[in-house]
């Protein structure tokens, strides 16, 4: 077994649930890698990741232990494991902007005091933050990360704030010689990767695309939050720039969140329509239903991203990883098409790559 990689959570939401009884999942069942993109990474294996510290503000899940808040509501997602006590409570963090007007009719700040999160940071010896605020909080979000960085632990962005992918917060992480990769997590087969890789298969094959639109429904409270247009002004740039990025001429697109359907659950429905023309300037339509349960299909990157930083700690590297983050979130430093990022990844993890 691997040496333990120890992470502090930031928000125990549909997303951090599904990593938690993930990890456990495939620590209990060792045989079973059905879902994971590889059992083993730079030595390190699902079973090795380990929640040591975790921040929240709903009353429904300060206080508690990891293993009963995942499972708190508003939470919705599907159960695949029962995860036992962990001897790990959640603790308060600020709201800041984390609680929009949406969020803020379902859910009811704790009244617990608000922790010192640098120093539980410190005290419980974590080695990296993994961050999943809801869309919008950018104040929330750069608190964190300015935590991280007095910590001096590694940061994962999972949310669309320009972290990893801003210069100033690559050297801001540089300077304290931590590692930072994020943002906005690329789910394993989701709307994102799905619909790059069509344009790109499009573009590469010499069909001129006249235009491309996916829409994106959910019932959760990622969903319900984001009815909320101002805070999605990042979202739909960090989703548009991914699939922009596949083609040399400027595509109109019309990309993002589009509505919330409360019975719908943790599960989420996308549509993807491409329009263009081939040879002989003949038309050509796709529309494309993808339906996917959320949160899991978020965790099984980010199983991988928690592995691929910890390799960067154990090499000492610091800044913005740039793999970790082309492989793993739809706005990173560097935009790549997804064999390309795959292979930068799993060249790095391999040791045959800087970063
Ligand atoms: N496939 C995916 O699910 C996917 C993909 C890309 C990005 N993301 C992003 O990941 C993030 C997490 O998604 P989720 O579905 O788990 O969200 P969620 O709405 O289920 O959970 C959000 C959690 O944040 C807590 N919270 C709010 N403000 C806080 C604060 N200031 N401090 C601490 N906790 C706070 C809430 O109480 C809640 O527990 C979202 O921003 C989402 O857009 C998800």
């Amino acid at each position: 077994m691997g040496k333990k990689i120890r992470i502090a959570i930031a928000c125990l939401g549909n997303c951090a649930s599904a990593l938690i009884q993930g990890a456990h999942y495939y620590s209990k069942n060792p045989q079973d890698t059905v879902g994971l993109t590889a059992y083993n990474i730079g030595g390190y294996e699902p079973r090795d990741v380990e929640v040591v510290a975790a921040f929240d503000v709903a009353d429904t899940k300060v206080g508690k232990d990891v293993s009963e808040a995942i499972f708190a509501r508003p939470n919705n997602t599907i159960t695949v494991a029962q995860v036992p006590q962990m001897g790990v409570t959640v603790q308060r963090g600020p709201a800041m902007d984390g609680v929009g007007r949406h969020l803020g009719q379902i859910v009811t700040p704790s009244k617990d005091q608000e922790v010192d999160v640098k120093k539980v940071l410190k005290d419980t010896e974590a080695e990296m933050l993994v961050n999943y605020l809801p869309v919008g909080s950018t104040n929330a979000v750069r608190y964190y990360a300015t935590q991280a960085l007095e910590a001096g632990i590694g940061f994962l962005n999972a949310i669309p704030v320009f972290i990893a992918s801003e210069p100033k917060w690559q050297q801001a992480f540089a300077d304290k010689k931590i590692p930072v990769a994020g943002d906005d997590v690329m789910s394993q087969l989701g709307a994102t990767v799905v619909h790059k890789t069509l344009i790109k298969l499009f573009v590469d094959r010499g069909v001129l695309v006249d235009g491309t639109y996916q829409l994106n429904i959910g019932g959760d409270m990622d969903f319900y939050n984001m009815l909320d247009e101002e805070r999605l002004e990042d979202k739909r740039i960090s989703k548009t720039s991914a699939v922009k990025a596949m083609a040399d001429y400027d595509i109109p697109m019309r990309i993002g969140p589009s509505d919330y359907v409360d019975f719908i659950d943790n599960e989420k429905i996308c549509y993807i329509n491409i329009e263009g023309k081939y040879f002989g300037k003949i038309p050509i339509k796709l529309d494309l239903k993808l339906k996917v349960i959320d949160a899991y299909n978020s965790a099984g990157i980010m199983i991988d991203a928690i592995r691929g930083l910890k390799v960067g700690l154990d090499r000492k590297l610091y800044g913005a990883m740039t793999s970790i983050s082309s492989y793993c979130f739809k706005h990173p430093p560097i935009q790549m098409p997804y064999t390309e990022a795959k292979k930068a990844f799993m060249e790095f993890v391999e040791g045959k790559r800087d970063r």
